[in-house]
């Protein structure tokens, strides 16, 4: 994808990855996927903000050339995950007189991932800055935006936060800037709800330490660059808060009926108690639907069949997901059926030890259910409203 200017010398050089549709071979990517780079160029050097992944570095290097960009003095080093470093070899070749700038953490792990030589790096602290003349960099030292060594770039005369991950969206587009806001809004929450929701008590840290900078532009390393920085501040402030909301997440599977009988009932019970029911059917859904959903839910309700004594896979796939993903749900339940026997009820529940719940009590039903078990699944219903009754949320 062309550079574009996005102030006088500051130039995005960055690549869209229009097809990509699996990040990790598990994330889906509905909308492809960006990998942002940018160029500053100040009266004295000049700085590459994080590379691209290398299946686009030729984008990147044939950018750096239409700029002509004679001299890169710096390459920034925000996060060593390959979709953003992964270039920077590449561009070392080009510019084989840049050093790349990082942090302790970050240099040894660019070192054990990309083989890079110990003296190319400059090594940088929380708040050192690197002048490049008229302009001046500062490194602001955030670990565990998803990986320990993370860190953000400010610049401080145009106010533009370079976050690399964070704030970030999979949604590749021609527009640097976006104009469909609640597009990027969605995009940019499956993104954290995928990505960054189990460091979720990191972020607050994080976003109370960016209330030091003025910030006007947010640069980040996917999707489109922010103008609107209070709309995905805000944005991140509401996710990574304590706040959940009156919503029930049902992920669920059913083999011959019985356990999507009890999950249509289930939905039912809740809608008549004005609880927002948000069902995912785990043979056919995508699994980062169901990670957005998390981000808000009070309640989360695994509904599974038994199968070979234990829970249908898709369940225990998505058990296993919700489980690393932490997030802030307040209770959860399982419902289900079994024709024989087993411990289905047991191994669901142990996978989800990460979970910071109440657990309410589950259903489970020998066969098809009966007037009793649809009675049971109301009563779970009923303990559901009067939790959500209890934190002040229905
Ligand atoms: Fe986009 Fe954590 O890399």
């Amino acid at each position: 994808m062309a550079a574009r200017e996005i102030k006088s010398g500051i130039f995005y050089v960055g690549s869209n990855h229009w097809d990509r549709r699996l990040f990790d071979e598990l994330i889906p990517l509905p909308d492809g996927t960006t990998y942002n780079s940018y160029v500053i160029k100040g009266s004295e050097k000049n700085a590459l903000i994080d590379s691209v992944d290398p299946e686009k570095q030729n984008e990147l290097i044939a950018n750096l050339k239409d700029l002509g960009v004679g001299k890169l003095h710096y390459i920034i080093a925000n996060h060593a995950e390959q979709d953003h470093s992964g270039g920077i070899p590449e561009v070392m070749e080009t510019f084989p007189e840049a050093k790349v700038i990082t942090n302790q953490k970050c240099k040894t792990m660019l070192m054990e991932l990309l083989l890079l030589p110990e003296e190319k790096f400059i090594t940088v602290n929380d708040k050192d800055k690197i002048s490049l003349g008229d302009r001046t960099l500062e490194f602001i030292i955030a670990p565990w935006v998803h990986w320990p060594e993370t860190m953000l770039t400010y610049l401080q005369e145009e106010k533009i936060l370079f976050p690399c991950d964070l704030f970030g969206a999979h949604l590749a587009s021609s527009e640097l800037y976006p104009t469909d806001l609640p597009r990027v809004y969605e995009s940019a929450k499956r993104y954290y709800a995928e990505i960054m929701m189990p460091f979720r008590n990191v972020i607050q840290k994080h976003l109370k330490k960016l209330e030091e900078y003025s910030i006007e532009i947010i640069a980040p390393s996917h999707g489109p660059v922010h103008k609107d920085t209070d709309l995905i501040i805000d944005a991140y402030r509401d996710w990574t808060s304590d706040k959940v909301k009156n919503e029930v997440i049902l992920p669920y599977v059913s083999m011959h009926g019985s356990t999507k009988k009890m999950v249509e009932h289930l939905i039912d019970a809740l809608i008549k108690k004005r609880i927002t029911v948000k069902p995912f059917n785990l043979t056919k859904t995508d699994i980062g639907e169901l990670a957005v959903a998390l981000v808000d839910a009070a309640t989360i309700v695994i509904a599974t069949p038994t199968v070979l004594a234990g829970p249908h896979p898709a369940a225990a796939y998505a058990a296993y997901l919700t489980n690393a993903l932490r997030p802030k749900a307040r209770y959860a339940s399982v419902i289900g059926s079994f024709g024989w026997g087993g411990k289905m009820l047991e191994q669901i529940t142990g996978m989800l030890g990460n979970l910071k719940v109440e657990l309410l009590e589950p259903v489970i039903v020998k066969g098809y259910p009966t007037t009793s078990d649809f009675g049971s699944l109301d009563k779970l219903a009923s303990a559901i409203f009067e939790r959500h009754k209890s934190i002040g949320i229905t």
